[in-house]
């Protein structure tokens, strides 16, 4: 049956709206990035990134109702992220999905960033999502292990996560370090690819230790002092070592995430691996979570990289599994900038 849902996306620096038909047909996802904004500080500015959303949202929204051919009136569901993300921003996605219910009378739905990772999954149809699963959620901001044992609702267990640094915003920090701008990841994964040579061996933080949960600083730390040692100030490298050091970290970030999701998959005895958010677009870490889960006979999923960066598209899927669990969100969503994977107590 046909159910056409509106995707806002607006929790960090991407501004997305999507048009998803019952939950998985994407009819249309666009996404104006602001990296541009951002590139010179380094990192995402707060304040100039939720003027940017309040200044694109209305063109983003106008070409993704344009791209599906489909007019206000078509729209069954309104879904939007409701949180984890930067307030300012959060609120401009929320206050449009808000306005937007309000005057058309459509439902609205508050979605969880991190469930809409997981949710992308099922976009173009490309997986269904099973339970139990364990689910390795890597973004900006977020390193997560989550068991998921009610796959409707992405609910489950905390299994593991982020001490310090996550594994998105380590790539983001030895980019800059290295001089490759931001955002790191896609930069460093390209570097990577192109090396051949010998690798730095960079620590592995918490790799044998007991908990599933992990901590990147350090291995930024390493980064910074290998870099402070030889005396290389900020983007000075030689193209060749800059290769051997993305290439040395990338390899340490992945081989961190594949050992702690083999243990938890051993431990909680799944028989499915999904692997989502931005950091899961990395050839590598790909690469080496299909080989893990070929050996351990175990299902894996990955959405298409596309999906796996900030897109309203999963927004849209997830609010689809919302609004039939939870129905209308109403006038009394909120933004909430920490709201988290709620553990379920078992
Ligand atoms: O999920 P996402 O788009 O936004 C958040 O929810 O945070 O993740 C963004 C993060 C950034 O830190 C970015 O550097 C990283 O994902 N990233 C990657 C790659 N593409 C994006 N990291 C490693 N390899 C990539 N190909
Ligand atoms: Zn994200």
């Amino acid at each position: 049956m046909s159910c056409i849902i509106l995707g806002i996306e607006t929790s960090c620096d991407d501004t997305g709206v999507a048009v998803v038909d019952a939950g998985d047909r994407v009819l249309a996802n666009v996404l104006s990035s602001q990296t541009q904004l951002h590139a010179d500080y380094g990192g995402v500015v707060p304040e100039l990134a939720s003027r940017g959303h309040s200044e694109n949202i209305v063109h983003v929204f106008r070409g993704a109702l344009q791209s599906a051919g489909i007019g206000l009136d078509d729209v069954d569901l309104i879904a939007v992220t409701r949180g984890p993300g930067l307030i300012g921003c959060l609120l401009v996605g929320v206050m449009v999905a808000k306005g937007l219910s309000w005057s058309t009378g459509t439902p609205v739905v508050g979605v969880n960033h991190l469930k809409a990772h997981v949710w992308a999954s099922v976009l173009d149809r490309t997986a269904r999502l099973a339970a139990p699963a364990l689910c390795l959620i890597v973004s900006g901001g977020h390193t997560e292990l989550l068991l998921v044992e009610e796959p409707d609702s992405v609910e489950g267990t905390l299994v593991g996560g982020t001490r310090d640094d996550a594994a998105g915003e380590a790539f983001d920090k030895v980019a800059r370090l290295l001089g490759l701008g931001y955002p790191g990841g896609p930069v460093i994964d390209r570097l990577a690819a192109e090396y051949r040579g010998d690798l730095i061996d960079f620590p592995r933080p918490m790799l044998s230790d007991s908990s599933f949960d992990f901590s990147f600083s350090g291995l930024k730390t390493a980064v910074a002092v290998y870099l402070e040692e030889r005396d290389i100030p900020e983007g000075r490298l030689s193209d060749e070592e800059q290769k051997r050091v993305a290439a040395s970290f990338q390899e340490a970030v992945v081989e961190v995430l594949a050992t702690k999701a083999q243990k938890a998959i051993r431990e909680t005895g799944v028989r499915t691996l999904i692997a989502a958010g931005g950091v899961a677009a990395n050839r590598q870490l790909r690469r080496r979570l299909r080989d893990l889960a070929g050996e351990m006979g175990v299902e894996i999923i990955i959405p298409p990289p596309k999906y796996c960066t900030d897109n309203a598209a999963m927004v849209a899927a997830a609010g689809y599994r919302r609004f039939l669990h939870h129905g209308d969100d109403g006038m009394e969503l909120d933004a909430n900038p920490s709201l988290s994977i709620r553990p379920v107590q078992r």
